[in-house]
């Protein structure tokens, strides 16, 4: 019996993949902010708003929180954004973000438990209207 073949490309993937679960359990971590560094994330201030993030996160000794960084979201136009994700709940995902937005974000939804409506894309849908 052949194995069906995985190109370089399929096997990265998975291997993301399996290491982004990994780090939510193995890790413990109760939540995952990540930000997207795409070309025009950057552009658009990618950077102080992941520094935001991480002195949040510092500033308030949060130890079951991850802050991590992607590739693009696709969605050029409302760059910055940034995807949380709390331990069995749906993740969200944030557009037009800045350093303001995003510790808002992480007294709020990280550490209160309550999304920021105000700044989250539709949930469960990728439209980008509104
Ligand atoms: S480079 Fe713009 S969303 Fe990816």
């Amino acid at each position: 019996m052949e194995l069906p073949k995985l190109s370089i490309e399929d096997l990265k993937k998975i291997k993301e993949r399996e290491m982004a679960r990994m780090t939510l359990r193995e890790g413990e971590h109760r939540a995952k902010i990540v930000v997207h560094m795409g070309t025009c994330g950057i552009a658009a201030g990618a950077r102080k708003v992941m520094e935001a993030f991480l002195e949040a996160v510092t500033e308030s000794g949060a130890r079951d929180v991850v802050v991590t960084q992607s590739g693009c979201a696709g969605l050029c136009n409302r760059e910055p954004m940034a995807t949380v994700e709390i331990v069995e709940k749906a993740p969200v995902k944030y557009v037009d973000l800045n350093p303001e937005k995003a510790k808002r974000i992480f007294q709020e939804h990280i550490q209160g438990g309550q999304v920021v409506e105000e700044y989250a894309l539709g949930r469960g849908s990728e439209s980008t209207a509104g």
